[in-house]
């Protein structure tokens, strides 16, 4: 199925929408945490939170400003992204329900009727930030794959090249796993399968199952992978419960899952990570850099960043410990830093680490061992 063109007036509001997001990041944001050191020196500070460094904007009309067009235009693409797919309800609902099975492996597992934790309904529930600002957040519509799909690629800043433009960063992310030979590789909260899609590309021989608690999400990424022809089993499971024997699989990884779940629910999720890894087996996570890999300034306009997108579990992971909440659950070798991938011509690339300025990508890459010598 491809999705049916947008209109020229929603086409004009995508194209407003990332126009306005580039032009906040590049025009107003990135000079803001640059002119740090000289608002710091006038006050005759030196800031050493983020929230010492926000004082230094907060009454500032440029921060505001800053705020509520990255809020507004937030909104604005993904209340677009929802009208330009529910026109064409009927229609799209109608191709996910006749999925034509192409491989011989491919596999949708959903459970009927499946109660989803508390903590992930209850602000659609009570009328609060939906995650992203998607009405109904990632379960609460049969068609949230085909809003991703058509909202996802505006919030990217590729609207017109597509939800799967520049897919070189993530392919360089899965590259980086120590090995090529996995007998199993399970992604965890793969959602529509950006980065189970890479997996199964990288790793031909590997057994590749997606894993999400989100029945909308999960027929989505199995709707795609039949399309693109790539065997891949997806299965709505719970990243703290996932049904796999101890020791059983070579690869976890998960993209973007980590900031989106409280703090209890990511420790569990970890200790089950090393529940299912063979003993040497390898954790990759890439994510959203900690506060404390920032300047202040930077973790300050970060902050910022999670408030505009309706990320409700961004402050309490970015302000948290991971890597020892991983030597915590038993993983050794444990490293992190950023993705070291440049895509040309692209502006939030890691070239952008290097020279200290403000990336608004955030490409964080956690990795972990199990220690072999312990029982699987
Ligand atoms: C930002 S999306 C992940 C994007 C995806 N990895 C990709 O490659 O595009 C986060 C996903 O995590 C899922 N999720 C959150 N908590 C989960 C949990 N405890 N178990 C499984 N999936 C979970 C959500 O339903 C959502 O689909």
């Amino acid at each position: 199925m491809a999705l049916p063109p947008p209109t020229h007036d929603e086409s004009s509001r995508f194209d407003l929408a990332e126009g306005v997001r580039s032009f906040n990041y590049r025009r107003i944001v990135a000079p803001l945490v640059a002119d740090h050191d000289r608002r710091a020196a006038a006050h005759g500070v030196a800031p050493t939170t983020k929230e010492q460094a926000g004082e230094l904007y907060a009454d500032d009309p440029a921060y505001l400003f800053a705020c509520a067009l990255q809020r507004s235009m937030q909104q604005l693409a993904w209340r677009t992204a929802v009208t330009s797919i529910e026109r064409d309800a009927a229609s799209i609902e109608a191709d996910l329900k006749t999925t034509v099975h192409t491989q011989e492996h491919s596999r949708l597992e959903l459970v009927a009727d499946r109660d989803l934790p508390d903590w992930y309904t209850w602000h659609t529930r009570e009328g609060r930030d939906d995650i992203h600002l998607v009405p109904g957040g990632y379960w609460g519509s049969d068609l949230v794959g085909a809003v991703y799909e058509r909202g996802g690629s505006v919030y990217r800043l590729a609207w017109r090249a597509g939800y799967d433009a520049r897919p070189g960063a993530l392919e360089a992310f899965v590259r980086s796993a120590p090995r090529t030979d996995y007998a199993r590789v399970v992604d965890l909260g793969c959602s529509f399968g950006g980065l189970t899609r890479v997996l199964r590309t990288v790793f031909p021989d590997a057994e590749v199952v997606g894993l999400d608690i989100s029945a909308p999400a999960l027929t989505y990424a199995h709707h795609l992978a039949e399309r693109g022809g790539q065997d891949i089993t997806y299965a709505q499971r719970d990243a703290t419960a996932t049904g796999f024997e101890d020791g059983s699989v070579g690869l976890v990884t998960a993209f973007l899952l980590l900031h989106e779940v409280p703090d209890d629910v990511r420790a569990e999720i970890m200790a089950e990570a090393y529940r299912i890894l063979e003993p040497g087996g390898t954790l990759l996570f890439l994510d959203i850099p900690p506060y404390a890999a920032l300047r202040p300034e930077q973790a300050f306009f970060e902050s910022f960043d999670g408030r505009g997108n309706g990320e409700n579990f961004w402050e309490c992971f970015l302000a948290s410990d991971f890597r020892a909440l991983l030597a915590g659950a038993g993983f050794e070798q444990i490293t992190d830093g950023p993705l070291d991938f440049d895509e040309p011509g692209y502006w939030g690339s890691s070239a952008l680490w290097r020279t200290g300025e403000f990336d608004p990508v955030h490409r964080w890459v956690t990795r972990a061992v199990k220690p072999v010598g312990v029982p699987a």
